[in-house]
């Protein structure tokens, strides 16, 4: 079967495609036909071995897919056929996604209804689970609340199910004009260009005059500390980012700002708060919401398994909106 593997931590070209045996399901494993690997963020870090965590090389990055089951292991009761996703990231394995057959552990199985498509699944694994878990994490109903990187695969959905939660306001930041118009048509209320120098007023302006009192931040850097600046008193700012792993300023001034106007920072990652129940949940609900139309999926682009560099580069240059896919 044909496979992305990595050899060696650089740029997008080190992405190779590859033949690697089929891989054999174990007890309790399922082997899935991909027909959608999700590609993340995070990966284009783990390819150049600035994530938290290290892949062990040669590796398949991808943490997500979704598929028809074609094989089971002893003990696995799954019907061959069955249209599933396997939320690889949440049972703790980050790697092998990038694949055209998978083997997963069938307890971790998530069943596709009707109605949902590969790619629209692929697209409510991690970044839907992420941005449903956010909106956990930092209640936001009634409050103003700040989306960085909006228009981006966690952002689009993180914002419109802001607004679902009964956010007050929902300002969007993002990079580009076109972004910014894709953010604004799915229904936030403004959206500020961050790469301007004088970003904190714009999002001021466009929140009568205050700051948010909700941040949810992804991008770390520059942008991280401009956002704690910004953070309305009794605030919450959720730092969930790979970029976050930048340091940014947290001195005596940032520190007493904190103290005296009571606000929060709060640290977020979606792996280690699911279990199988709660991963189906959250889908379940995900994927109601887009049967009933309430909740908008964009893929940005869909790439051939050869294409994957050219996925990451696209990613790594901020120039995708919604979900890339890789379509083995
Ligand atoms: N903690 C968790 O459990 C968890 C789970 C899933 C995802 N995440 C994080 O959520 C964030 C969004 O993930 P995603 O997969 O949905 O990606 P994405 O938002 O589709 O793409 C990343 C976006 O980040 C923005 N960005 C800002 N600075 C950037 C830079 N220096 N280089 C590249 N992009 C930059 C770009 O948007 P603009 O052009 O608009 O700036 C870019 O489009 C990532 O940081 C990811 O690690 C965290």
């Amino acid at each position: 079967m044909k496979a992305v593997l990595l050899r060696r931590f650089g740029g997008p070209d080190v992405l190779e495609t590859v033949d690697l045996p089929r891989p054999t399901p174990g007890p309790g494993e399922v082997r899935i036909r991909v027909r959608a690997a999700g590609v993340n963020f995070a990966e284009t870090l783990m390819r150049e071995n600035r994530y938290a965590l290290t892949p062990p090389l040669p590796a398949v990055l991808g943490s997500e897919v979704a598929g028809e089951v074609e094989a089971v292991g002893a003990g696995v009761e799954v019907a061959i056929g069955a249209r599933v996703i396997a939320p690889l990231f949440a049972a703790g394995l980050f790697f092998g996604g990038y694949a055209e057959e998978v083997v997963a552990p069938a307890d971790w199985l998530v069943p596709i209804p009707d109605g949902i498509d590969f790619d629209t699944a692929t697209a409510l694994t991690v970044q839907g689970t992420t941005a449903a878990l956010l909106l956990e994490r930092a209640p936001v109903a009634g409050r103003t609340v700040l989306v960085d990187a909006a228009a981006g695969g966690v952002g689009s959905l993180l914002s419109q199910l802001a607004r679902r939660a009964g956010a007050a306001r929902v300002i969007a930041a993002a990079g580009s004009p076109e972004k910014r118009a894709f953010a604004l048509a799915l229904g936030a209320d403004a959206a500020i260009d961050y790469g301007a120098e004088d970003w904190s007023e714009a999002v001021r302006a466009a929140n009568g005059g205050a700051g948010p009192e909700v941040i949810f931040d992804s991008v770390g850097g520059r942008i991280t500390e401009d956002c704690l600046a910004l953070l309305a008193p009794l605030g919450q700012m959720v730092i969930f980012g790979a970029l976050n792993i930048q340091s940014f300023g947290l001195g005596v001034a940032e520190l007493t700002r904190l103290i005296f106007a009571n606000q929060s920072v709060t640290g977020f990652a979606a792996a280690p708060l699911l279990t199988p129940d709660r991963c189906r949940a959250l889908l379940a609900d995900l994927f109601a919401l887009v049967v009933a139309g309430d909740l908008k999926v964009t893929i940005g682009a869909v790439h051939p398994l050869a294409e994957a560099g050219a996925a990451h580069a696209a990613l790594e240059g901020r120039r995708t909106i919604g979900k890339i896919v890789l379509r083995p």
